[in-house]
């Protein structure tokens, strides 16, 4: 991971390759700016003046100094209108001149941020944003490759930030904060880009157990005898068609009050679903590696935690198995009963999370928790109803659910209100059992969310992360394509603003 340094110096005299200038399209020039400006013999002013750049959002343009100035090149970075900035445009900024000096051969670059801090949004924040946008663009899942991708000439081994000496040990902390949260989005993102026939559920189960053990976290990983145990019976039918044994993993960090109640995370882990006897298309079924998407995401959220030591009560949960359509895999029409007691008519074997989950979340009951989140790669529907930019969220608290989405505007990890009502409940009732496990053509992602609610009885929401958490391209100059680590900075920042 690149190094980042925070310097109380002015950003002309840091000695980088590089510098990374941000502008907006109106209003004055910051101090940082002025001054490469003067070094460079006006050419900044000049290319504005010309409208040769035009500062627009994640616009950028390149002047090579020719010795004028430490730096071999300063990058324009555009940030748009200046009343309509936000963190996400600084993330998207500060990641979009990261890649672009990579893209150069830059081997490190410094910037300035904090002239964009104001009675909102402190110094501390503006570092934290740039340096989440650094980061997490520079990330590259590379396990499997035998050389390098042509497009990038090498790797940014260090920025650094300019900094007044006023605020320069609190910018710095922030800068670890982000450093420790980013560790913990490359984990989730590492897991997701892991192909299936490595990321089985005991890999995912072993992960889970180093990094506790490196944070100091408890953890406990059940073995299919002790889930059966549990009579965990809709997760061991999911589980029953694969070869490889499911696993059950909780991790609990308890270092908050004690009798403070925990905030429960539940993660979908299905690391790899086929379909089973519902066996889906071939087209892109390679995808189904990143049905373990909920549980990457969990993960990641408990390293966080345990990294930056958050003084709370958390638990994370994961079930994990295949979905697979062997010879014991379970059948449309087979009729089974969850750890709850109630029983399950299973009339499509391709919906399975909500199978999963049910146990999972009726495990949760044992917490007497605060909330519980679930996360989940769960419907093809909700990429349908809302695309690739927000998460679904449903669940049966307001209060909750508002919080989770004011999260999601703060950390550019966004989710948007789907309606649970009585009706869809409906929809899930069965003849010959207590429910099935589809309910009709409409609303999917919401007759699945009113499956997974029969089996909570704690506030409680539920995150659809089928359209947020991969993608075949990037999501935004700071997501690569593949796994996202989605949600992993929602959920910490959640659990901050609680
Ligand atoms: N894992 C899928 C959902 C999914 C689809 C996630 C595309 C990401 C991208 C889930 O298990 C599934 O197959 N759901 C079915 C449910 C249906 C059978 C009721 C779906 O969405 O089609
Ligand atoms: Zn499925
Ligand atoms: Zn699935």
């Amino acid at each position: 991971m690149v190094r980042i340094r925070v310097l109380s110096e002015p950003i002309e005299k840091i000695k980088t390759e590089a510098l990374a200038l941000f502008l907006f399209e109106d209003g004055k020039p910051a101090a940082a700016q002025k001054a490469i400006d003067k070094k460079l013999g006006g050419r900044i002013s000049t290319l504005i003046r010309k409208k040769k750049f035009i500062p627009k959002k994640s616009s950028t343009r390149v002047i090579e100094t020719l010795g004028r100035l430490e730096a071999d090149t300063v990058l324009l970075v555009g940030l748009g209108k200046k009343k309509d900035f936000t963190l996400e445009i600084l993330r998207r900024a500060s990641a979009k001149a990261a890649t672009t000096l990579r893209r150069l051969g830059a081997g490190s670059f410094s910037l300035s941020v904090e002239e964009f801090a104001d009675k909102k949004q402190n110094e501390e924040a503006m570092a934290r944003a740039a340096s989440e946008g650094i980061i997490l663009s520079l990330y590259r899942y590379t396990e499997y490759l035998g050389k390098k991708p042509d497009n990038d000439a090498g790797d940014i081994r260090y920025v650094a930030f300019a900094q007044k000496k006023s605020a320069v040990s609190s910018v710095k902390s922030a800068v670890a904060a982000a450093q420790k949260i980013c560790r913990a989005v490359f984990l989730a993102r590492d897991l997701q880009n892991h192909p299936a026939n490595k990321a089985t559920p005991s890999f995912i189960a072993e992960k889970a157990r180093s990094i506790c053990r490196e944070v100091g976290m408890r953890c406990r990983v059940l073995n299919k005898n002790e889930i059966e145990r549990l009579k965990m019976g809709a997760f061991l039918s999911v589980a029953q068609g694969s070869a490889q044994p499911p696993k059950f993993i909780v991790m609990e960090h308890m270092k908050g009050k004690k009798n403070e109640k925990p905030v429960v995370f539940v993660g979908k882990g299905l690391t790899f679903d086929s379909g089973g006897i519902s066996i889906k298309p071939s087209q892109n079924m390679d995808e189904m590696k990143f049905d373990m998407s909920g549980a990457a995401t969990v993960i990641g959220a408990m390293y966080a935690i345990g990294l930056l030591k958050l003084k709370k009560n958390v638990v994370g949960l994961v079930a994990a198995t295949e979905n697979m359509p062997g010879g014991k895999a379970v059948k449309p029409g087979d009729i089974v009963r969850a750890m709850s007691g109630k029983t399950i008519e299973v009339l499509n074997t391709d919906a399975e999370g909500r199978l999963v989950l049910a146990d999972a979340l009726h495990y949760a009951k044992k917490y007497k928790p605060s909330v519980v989140i679930d996360l989940a790669t769960l419907t093809g529907s909700c990429l349908v109803a809302l695309g690739t930019f927000a998460s679904g969220l449903l669940g049966n608290d307001q209060k909750l659910m508002d919080t989770l989405q004011k999260a999601g505007e703060r950390t550019g990890e966004r989710c948007w209100p789907l309606p649970l009502w009585d009706e869809y409940g409906e929809l899930i009732k069965s003849k010959v059992a207590d429910l099935k496990n589809i309910g009709g053509r409409y609303g999917g992602t919401i007759t699945a969310a009113a499956f997974l609610k029969e089996f909570t009885d704690y506030p409680w929401a539920h995150l659809d992360i089928a359209g947020t958490a991969f993608s075949p391209k990037p999501q935004s100059s700071y997501v690569p394509a593949g796994g996202a680590g989605f949600g992993v900075r929602q959920l910490v920042d959640f659990l901050m603003h609680r």
